[in-house]
């Protein structure tokens, strides 16, 4: 039987990449954010899973404005770095787990999730940025992700996108769908995007430590809670991509057993965490949980 061992949480910054890959990570501005992953990148070599499960979101990259889906699971056998403007980023391509996948997107559309499964996509900085963060700098003519990854893009960018309550519904419906998988797999779930930013419009560059920080107990404490927040409370407090934070329930609702609207069983283990403003106009949030 397949298992989810721990989640990964992370920001996403693009910018982060782009120190990463062009030497800067030890500059004064960078060198606070890169100190923070130290421990993460040891704890990924010592805990290396068989696949991630890697929770992401689409900057209108693969899908553009022109198709939007909610939720979208990658079938392929491999994703190559997207080119979003300076040509794509120099890491591995990303080989994916077909046979895992195929069996998710069976297992969770017959729990009455409609997901899109994509054969073919190009992955942004919403997927590699996190895996660069994780597993360090690899020469993409070399070396290779630590493991297959499977790529699960959800819409936290054009309205109207999935509330916080159907993200972890939905963690909990991959949960069951890893669970029934015959093979022994280790596998990591990864949530990525947030904190508190917002890019563009009179708010632009808006941070809010306050309410980040309270937001990642709530998630790591208190999950169904957590759910429960509104995307009014999200916009209006950790800015408009603030949003993307949705995406942490999915990878915290595949790490407890739900009965009733309780979390039952054992709280997961936080490892790490790590909070650090800014990272261009964006707070990052990282946290690492692991089961028993
Ligand atoms: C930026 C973009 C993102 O997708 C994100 O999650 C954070 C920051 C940016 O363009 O700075
Ligand atoms: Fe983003």
């Amino acid at each position: 039987m397949a298992k989810i061992t721990a989640s990964v949480f992370t920001s996403h910054v693009p910018a982060i990449g782009a120190a990463m890959d062009l030497g800067k990570t030890q500059e004064d501005y960078w060198k606070p954010l890169f100190a923070g992953y130290e421990y993460s990148k040891q704890w990924m070599k010592d805990n290396k899973p068989d696949v991630i499960f890697l929770v992401y979101n689409d900057h209108a990259t693969a899908f553009s404005l022109e198709m939007i889906p909610t939720f979208a699971i990658g079938t392929a056998a491999e994703f190559q770095p997207a080119d979003e403007g300076w040509g794509p980023r120099p890491v591995p391509k990303v080989i994916g787990h077909p046979d895992l996948a195929s069996h998710i997107a069976q297992s969770v559309i017959q729990q009455d999730f409609d997901l899109t499964i994509v054969n073919k996509m190009d992955v942004d900085h919403g997927l590699t940025v996190p895996l660069s963060l994780m597993c360090g700098e690899l020469d993409p003519k070399k070396d290779a992700w630590p493991c297959p990854v499977i790529p699960f893009a959800v819409n936290v960018v054009q309205y109207p996108v999935p509330s916080g309550k159907r993200c972890f519904a939905l963690g909990q419906a991959i949960r069951k769908a890893v669970e029934s998988f015959d093979e022994d797999l280790n596998v990591h779930i990864w949530g990525t995007g947030g904190m508190s930013h917002q890019l563009q419009g009179a708010r632009a560059g808006l941070i809010n430590r306050e309410w980040d920080n309270n937001w990642l107990d709530l998630m790591i404490n208190d999950p169904v809670a957590c759910a429960n927040v509104p995307h009014i409370d999200y916009v209006r407090e950790a800015g408009s991509e603030g949003i993307e934070l949705v995406m942490w329930l999915i990878a915290r609702g595949a790490m407890s057993d739900v009965v009733d609207g309780k979390v039952v069983g054992p709280a997961p283990t936080v490892k790490h965490r790590f909070y650090h403003v800014p990272a261009s106009n964006t707070a990052v949030g990282h946290a690492i949980l692991e089961n028993a």
